[in-house]
């Protein structure tokens, strides 16, 4: 089963990718894990995206779509694969359809989490990951279960985005609005588009997305 998870910054993307990767064991590819993990090893692609993360802007569609197409390929994607934060803009949603042209494969379904923006900004200022293990959580939404402890690993340590401040989210949010907003009339005129309310709670938004699911004959 191969999805495109789509939303602003802060809907709840990762949040529920990590349950449908559990659940159909399939891979989750974001593209800002991908480039997280660059810039921590200091490769050329993380010294050149690091800058372009912090202000908030998008990092160039060559490295994006060059990154997406070798991952494709990775042998836990052999079941499927939740696309997490790609595409982003129409020359990636394009290069995307030639992509799985060229292996042969489909899209199952597109689903958009509907979020308002307020809401957007307190999700990103209260998210925190544990250290160890990158289980993800939020100060108010998410908590975990014993204070400082992470509830998948035990691990004590927890770490907060250099772009989940204020700023960088508003910068995001216009990235998101002018760039990424115009691929949602793309994927509705090819079918297989999918709204759920993304202001409804985590397990309710799950829900929502297994009904989608379920009547493609993937629930
Ligand atoms: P990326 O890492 O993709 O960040 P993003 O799209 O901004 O999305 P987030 O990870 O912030 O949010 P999410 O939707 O996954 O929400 P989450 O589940 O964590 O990209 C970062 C940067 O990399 C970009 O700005 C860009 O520079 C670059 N980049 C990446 N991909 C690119 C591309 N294709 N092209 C160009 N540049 C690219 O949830 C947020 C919080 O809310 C969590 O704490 C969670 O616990 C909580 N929460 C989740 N769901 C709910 C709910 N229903 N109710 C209450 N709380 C909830």
């Amino acid at each position: 089963m191969n999805l495109i998870l789509l939303g602003p910054p802060g809907a709840g993307k990762g949040t529920q990718a990590k349950r449908l990767m559990d659940r159909y064991g399939i891979a989750q590819i974001s593209t800002g894990d991908m480039l997280r993990a660059e810039v921590a090893a200091g490769s050329p692609t993380g010294r050149e995206a690091k800058a372009v993360m912090e202000s908030g802007a998008l990092v160039s569609d060559d490295i994006i779509i060059r990154m997406l197409g070798a991952r494709i390929d990775a042998p836990d994607c052999a079941k499927g694969f939740i696309l997490d934060g790609f595409p982003r803009t129409v020359p990636q949603a394009e290069a995307l359809d030639r992509l799985l042209a060229d292996k042969k494969l489909n899209l199952d379904a597109v689903i958009a989490l509907a979020v308002d923006d307020a809401a957007l900004i307190e999700r990103i200022s209260g998210r925190f990951t544990c250290k160890s293990c990158g289980a993800g959580y939020h100060d108010r939404f998410q908590p975990t279960r014993v204070a400082g402890l992470c509830d998948a690993c035990g691990g004590r340590e927890f770490v907060r985005r250099p772009d989940d401040n204020r700023a960088t989210v508003t910068a995001r949010l216009d990235a998101y609005h002018r760039q990424t907003a115009p691929i949602l009339p793309y994927y509705q005129a090819q079918g297989r588009f999918f709204t759920v309310d993304g202001m409804a709670g985590i397990d309710e938004v799950s829900r929502q997305i297994e009904a989608v699911l379920a009547p493609l004959g993937k629930g």
